[in-house]
């Protein structure tokens, strides 16, 4: 497999790509776009910090790629829809570098407030003056945190110790984190705009984040407030900020996302009381080694096949859910596999139900797990545990999972029952505790059978020769039986399972449906 990078990534990532065995990599920093677009095709996975645009038009000439790994935090240079309908995952690594984006966003704020950049200025002209330049100190004023994540929350608590009082905005967390944090909740921005001494922004870009600070905002906050930007170009409309600087209403701003970025375009940069850096909130040793080890790791996981903490387009699963999950996410995928191999009406609804242990677990991927199976057998595309919801919604099916706690004889299972038009399927099945799957039913005919890649399924009569005359047509046709399973109901029908070592051709099918009392026979590859 071939993975591009097509920004900087620190050499401790790049280390541990090359120690892959199964994985070449071309580091093409700083590629040109064209030159691009012409070759990502031989690519399935590429890793990007926030310059390459990660969209429609690279899509449609990425026909290999299957994950997208980008070295940092935000996504917003990834579209996410175009990389979730094709299946492609995309990884990220969100508090590898947030301690770094924290300090820099103090480090802005203290020399906004102190004027150095500009003392320094007047130094390197050889003017000895600190002549308009008085600073503020942070002490006894009020910050008002705009954005209340990860960052905003380091943010917090060292400005606190700076002996400040932090008001904060982030409609979106819950009242006992502003308490956690110690930090006055403001129902909308603008009971914080008009308190806060400084303003500082930590959210995301979104559409509803773009332009949070505009016009508007601004005629709205304390005249001499200082302005803080280490999250996101866009947040703040860039013009109406000239001019409040220019104005005084804001006295001075720390910036380090522009518009026009990574060109030094944007007009702020020639304001005299603003510091600017050019997007380097994520720029030490520190972030960077972290980064670049983090998102190397998880690329690699996800090309092949494991389960990594930080999808985007996939739930958050804690690290310690991982290896529990596995043995999960296989049982549920193999029990999505069987509809289709079996019946052949379209699916209508499928319910999926969690009892004991497993509902515990991130059952959202799970229910992934088993559309993914679900469809696999019956789609060229790809179809996995990024797109497999989205394909069900646009195929019409409804997604219904439940939960039932308890219940001692099956209290870590997995049920699956599938509507059709005229009838309904049901497969289950369990993980004993070594992490062994089962399935222990399908179609209401209980089982006790090891998941195995071939299997040949017959429903019969439940009268004698039936077995031996199945066994005699694969022995003639060369296929070796491993092991065998007989289930019957109370209306004289049974079902049997054979695990064989070999693929069952349709003719060797036609066979076994022709024996007198075959009722249905198919083959299930799992
Ligand atoms: P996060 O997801 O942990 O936190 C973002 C917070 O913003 C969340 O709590 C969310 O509820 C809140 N939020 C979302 N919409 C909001 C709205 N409309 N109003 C108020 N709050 C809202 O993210 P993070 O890791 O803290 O990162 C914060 C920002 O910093 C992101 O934009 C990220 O891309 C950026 N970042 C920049 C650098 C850099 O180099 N400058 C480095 C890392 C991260
Ligand atoms: C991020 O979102 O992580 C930042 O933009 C930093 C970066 O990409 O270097």
């Amino acid at each position: 497999m071939k993975i591009i990078v097509t920004e900087k990534l620190a050499e401790a990532g790049v280390e541990v790509l090359r120690q892959a065995g199964d994985i070449d990599v071309d580091l093409r920093v700083d590629i040109p776009r064209d030159e691009l677009l012409k070759i990502i095709d031989g690519y399935d996975a590429m890793i990007v910090r926030s310059n390459t645009a990660v969209n429609e038009e690279l899509y449609k000439k990425a026909g290999k790629l299957k994950v997208v790994g980008r070295a940092g935090n935000g996504v917003d240079n990834i579209d996410m829809q175009g990389a979730t309908s094709r299946g492609i995952i995309v990884v990220n690594t969100p508090d590898s570098n947030s301690v770094s984006a924290c300090e820099l966003t103090i480090a802005l704020m203290l020399a906004a407030a102190r004027n150095i950049v500009r003392h320094q200025d007047r130094l390197r002209k050889k003017v000895w003056s600190r002549n308009g330049l008085m600073g503020k100190e942070l002490l006894g004023k009020t910050a008002g945190i705009i954005g209340l994540g990860r960052i905003g929350a380091l943010v917090c608590t060292r400005l606190q110790a700076f002996g400040m009082k932090v008001i904060a905005y982030d409609p979106y967390i819950s009242d006992s984190r502003f308490a956690k944090l110690n930090a006055e909740k403001c129902a909308e921005l603008k009971d914080l705009l008009p308190r806060a001494d400084f303003i500082t922004i930590h959210t995301p870009k979104t559409e509803e984040t773009i332009g949070i600070i505009g016009a508007a905002e601004l005629a709205a906050v304390k005249e001499g407030v200082i302005i803080v930007n280490c999250a996101r170009a866009g947040l703040i409309d860039e013009a109406a900020l000239g001019a409040a600087l220019k104005d005084g209403r804001v006295a001075a701003a720390g910036i380090d996302v522009l518009a026009g970025e990574p060109q030094a375009v944007s007009p702020l940069i020639d304001c005299e009381n603003i510091t600017v850096t050019p997007h380097a909130g994520a720029d030490t040793f520190e972030a960077q080694a972290n980064v670049g080890r983090t998102i190397a790791e998880e690329v690699l996981a996800s090309l092949r096949g494991e389960m990594v903490t930080n999808a985007v387009n996939l739930p958050n699963l804690l690290p310690n859910e991982l290896g529990r999950m596995k043995s999960y996410l296989y049982l549920c995928e193999v029990l999505g596999k069987f509809y289709h191999q079996l019946e052949k009406e379209p699916v209508e609804k499928i319910e999926i139900i969690y009892q004991g242990e497993v509902s515990d677990l991130e059952t959202s991927l799970l229910t992934r797990a088993v559309l993914k199976g679900l469809f696999e057998p019956i789609m060229k595309e790809r179809v996995n545990y990024v797109n497999s919801t989205l394909i069900a919604q646009n195929r019409g099916i409804e997604a219904v999972e439940s939960k039932k706690v308890g219940g001692a004889d099956l209290n870590r299972s997995v049920e699956v029952i599938v509507s059709g038009r005229s009838k309904n399927f049901s497969a289950a099945g369990t993980v004993f505790s070594r992490n062994e799957c089962k399935i222990l039913q399908v179609n209401g005919y209980s089982l006790d059978l090891n998941p195995s890649p071939c299997m040949l399924v017959a429903m019969n009569e439940d009268k004698p020769g039936m077995i031996g005359q199945i066994g005699t047509i694969l022995g003639v046709s060369k296929i070796n039986i491993a092991t065998m399973q007989v289930s019957r109901d109370k209306n004289n029908n049974a079902m049997m399972v054979m695990a064989v070592d070999s693929v069952v051709p349709r003719e060797v099918l036609n066979m076994i449906g022709g024996v007198d009392g075959i009722k249905k026979v198919s083959f299930v590859k799992l």
